[in-house]
């Protein structure tokens, strides 16, 4: 309810937003609670905390999704005690949410206009002028992509740059990204943050979520710790290190987050996988690499590399059209995930909201999804004590923040849904693990948990594929990686001489 009161207080002259007391539970668990900070206009804040410590749910409160329970905000002079989706567009707050929210069947113009469409006559939609307005926006963040492409059929980083510019084309006194970066590149990032310092200048104040720590240091003025529904404390990011930040988000010292680099396996290793000369119409050209058995394989490289589309490949999504594929010894054609699964070769995409999870099931429902009929089924029942088990385990396993198997997939916080897919793939015991962007959105702590839990699979044999945007990840992980470009492989690194330079020269083909 807005009780239409200007605080004209001088020292509130500079202020945005004000949030005090902030509580909010679901079904009597307490998310949030006594939530109070500030955001000067014109600043960015970052907002940091492991996964489930409330980001998100802060963020729906101010910009309307949810309701909170109590707490007052104060936005550009006037409280609220909740906001309405509505009242917070009018007032010019802008969010980029965690999962997509678009219209996968209308283009990227419609998308971007829509509830803002342009018209000529009163009457009719200026499709000429949306069309020039919307490659406008994509131009400034330098993403090539027609404003009619149908989104259905991008790919998750266009997605992204979509749902961006669509924010961008609202009129906006904040601007909220809610872990805007999670599947961009580092030139797509510098992009962003190029727009994000131009809105600063213009007087737009910024919340942003990351878990790249990285990123909070260089594009934020303050940053915010959430732990457990709490608040912990504001600072400012000049000064603190992303070690420091880390710290402070899971209130005590971490150790090294990853675990000690494997060997390369030596020349004579039992070889897992080979393909050999494989192409897949235009995404995928003419690729040829093993994998050896308990190895760990990085594959870097831009997006619409091919990378994904590899992985597809393997795993059946798609077909390979030309070359041969080699698994445990023998030449195989893998022609569905089903096959795959049964071959023994485990896959977790990029896209969890479209291909990882089937949102409106249980969270063990999802994770005993692919090993049902073989694991779970007793005649044409399902045993549902047996699954709830399992849940139990995986819960325990990756540390995922919720009080049962029977919590429904999207009432999970975005990293706890990462975790949920990673443990439905582990459900059936494969001996090739294709993990594609594996930690996106997953905090520092569990991410390291899950690097740790990959090299404990290659020690008993299991081989990994690692699909990764996050060079860091490549690098502390993987002690070989293959370069893709342009749906080729553009080299194959090895230990020292997997870097950061290396990687971008053979990715971008400038050196
Ligand atoms: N609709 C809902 N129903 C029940 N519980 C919910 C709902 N939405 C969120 N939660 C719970 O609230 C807690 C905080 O979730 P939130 O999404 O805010 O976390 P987050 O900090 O954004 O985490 P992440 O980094 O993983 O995105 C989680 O434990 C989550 O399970
Ligand atoms: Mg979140």
């Amino acid at each position: 309810m807005e009780k239409s009161q200007v605080d004209t207080a001088e020292s509130r002259k500079d202020i945005l937003l004000q949030i005090s007391n902030l509580q909010k539970s679901y079904s009597g668990v307490t998310v949030l609670s006594g939530i109070t900070f500030s955001l000067e206009k014109g600043s960015v804040m970052g907002l940091i905390g492991e996964n489930g410590a409330g980001k998100s749910t802060l963020i729906k409160c101010i910009n309307g999704v949810t309701t909170p329970d109590s707490g007052e905000i104060l936005f550009d002079g006037s409280f609220y005690s909740s906001m309405t989706i509505k009242k917070a567009l009018s007032l010019g707050i802008v969010t980029i949410p965690q999962e997509f929210n678009l219209a996968d069947h209308l283009s990227v113009k419609d998308n971007i206009y829509m509830g803002c469409e342009l018209k000529k006559a009163h009457f009719f939609l200026d499709h000429r002028k949306m069309r020039i307005g919307a490659a406008e926006l994509l131009e400034s963040l330098g993403c090539i992509l027609s404003p009619d492409a149908i989104v259905g059929t991008l790919n998750v980083a266009q997605k992204q740059m979509v749902e961006i510019a669509r924010g961008l084309n609202r009129k906006c006194h904040l601007f909220i990204m809610d872990e805007p970066t999670t599947v961009l590149n580092t030139a797509e990032t510098e992009k962003l943050f190029r727009v994000i310092n131009r809105l600063k200048e213009q007087g737009v104040s910024v919340i942003y979520v990351s878990h790249k720590l990285a990123e909070i240091s260089t594009i934020c003025d303050h940053f915010t710790v959430l732990r457990d529904g709490q608040y912990i404390t504001t600072q400012k990011t000049a000064g603190t290190s992303t070690k420091e930040m880390a710290n402070l988000m899971v209130g005590r010292q971490l150790k090294d987050i990853y675990p000690p680099k494997p060997a390369l396996p030596p020349p004579d290793a039992e070889c897992l996988l080979s393909l050999q000369d494989v192409s897949e119409s235009s995404l995928v050209k003419n690729v040829t690499f093993s994998l050896a058995k308990g190895e760990i394989l990085g594959i870097a490289g831009l997006g619409g590399a091919g990378r994904t589309e590899l992985a597809e490949g393997i795993y059946g999504i798609r077909r390979f059209i030309s070359g041969k594929m080699f698994f445990k010894g023998k030449e195989v054609c893998i022609t569905s995930p089903e096959e795959a699964v049964k071959a023994g070769i485990a896959y977790i995409p990029e896209d969890r909201q479209k291909s990882g999870t089937v949102q409106t099931f249980p969270l063990s429902w999802n994770m005993t999804l692919v090993s049902l009929l073989e694991k779970y089924c007793s005649g044409t029942f399902i045993c549902r004590k047996k699954e709830e088990s399992a849940a139990e385990k995986y819960i325990s396993l990756f540390s995922i923040k919720a009080p049962s198997g029977r919590i429904r997939m999207n009432e999970l916080s975005g990293g706890n849904q990462q975790k949920g897919v990673i443990a439905k793939s582990l459900d059936t015991s494969p001996d090739l693990f294709i993990f594609d962007e594996p930690t996106r959105g997953i905090d520092i702590n569990s991410r390291s948990e899950i690097y740790f839990f990959i090299r404990s699979l290659a020690e008993k044999g299991t081989s990994c594929i690692i699909i990764s945007s996050d060079l860091e990840e490549i690098i502390g992980l993987c002690p070989r990686t293959l370069v893709m470009r342009e749906g080729r492989l553009a080299g194959i690194l090895e230990n020292d001489n997997i870097n950061e330079k290396e990687i971008m020269y053979l990715a971008t083909g400038i050196k």
